[in-house]
């Protein structure tokens, strides 16, 4: 049976092209996307170009909407083999970390730090139950320690939280055949990345796509851009 993939936030952007890579590959791929609407149009725009994969409705803070898709990928697929976090928001571009409100950093957290916790809280079992799980945590160089620097800390510090969350969820499986895998996507044209980003999408999905198909002796509890392993 081809292996179950789940992608978050992959109506556009670097998202959608790991749905098409992944599908292309032969896996069975999930493209969830908040809006329901979105997602197939998403959908169907890769069919017109021969990739079939299937649209869920999924919004990464809504506990109901976590739930229901667990519920239709149980009955559908009875599992799920690659999860990629990569759903994320932005919210404080040029923003100084002593000037965000409280509400922009709840909502950057909720979406970018406590959207994957709670897809692996939700996904991590059912792997552990078939013994194979390739978990991607979409995340950031601008969450990475060694580098830290001042603006969109709201973004920032949820990534830097995401790496943890990717460490101790990796140490929490150790000995079994689940990874968890952080990376960063490096700066790609993409709404979030802009048009003077030195990147394209295909160039951002690659390493996410190398860490979903890891064989059984790869890597877990690290942080990677361009296949290469980063400092935290
Ligand atoms: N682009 C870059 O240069 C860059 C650099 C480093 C890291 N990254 C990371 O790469 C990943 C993809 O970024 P991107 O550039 O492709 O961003 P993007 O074009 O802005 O796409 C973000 C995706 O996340 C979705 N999303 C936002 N909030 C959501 C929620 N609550 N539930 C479900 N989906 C939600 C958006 O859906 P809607 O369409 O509904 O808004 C959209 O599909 C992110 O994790 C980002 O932090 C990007």
């Amino acid at each position: 049976m081809n292996r179950i993939a789940l992608v978050t936030g992959a109506n556009r952007g670097v998202g959608l092209e790991v749905c098409r890579q992944l599908a292309l590959l032969g896996m069975e791929v999930i493209l969830a996307s908040r809006d329901a609407e979105k997602g197939r149009a998403a959908a169907a725009q890769l069919a017109a170009n021969g990739v079939r994969v299937e649209p869920m409705q999924l919004d990464v803070r809504d506990e109901a909407s976590i739930a229901r898709l667990h519920a239709d990928i149980l009955s559908r697929y009875g599992r799920l083999d690659v999860l990629v976090n990569n759903a994320a928001v932005m919210p404080d571009s040029g923003i100084r970390l002593l000037d965000i409100p409280p509400d922009m950093m709840r909502g950057s957290w909720d979406t970018n730090t406590f959207g994957p916790l709670r897809l692996c809280q939700t996904f991590i079992p059912l792997m552990l139950q078939h013994n194979y799980g390739r978990v991607i945590n979409v995340s950031s160089q601008k969450g990475q320690m060694e580098s830290m620097a001042g603006g969109s800390g709201a973004y920032r510090v949820s990534k830097a939280a995401l790496n943890a969350v990717t460490a101790v969820l990796a140490a929490e499986v150790q000995g079994t055949n689940v990874k968890v895998n952080s990376m960063s996507p490096g700066w790609v044209r993409t709404d979030m990345g802009g048009p003077n980003a030195t990147g394209s999408v295909e160039e951002g999905a690659d390493t996410v796509i190398w860490l979903a198909t890891l064989p059984d002796d790869g890597p877990s509890g690290g942080f990677f851009k361009k296949r290469q392993r980063l400092a935290w």
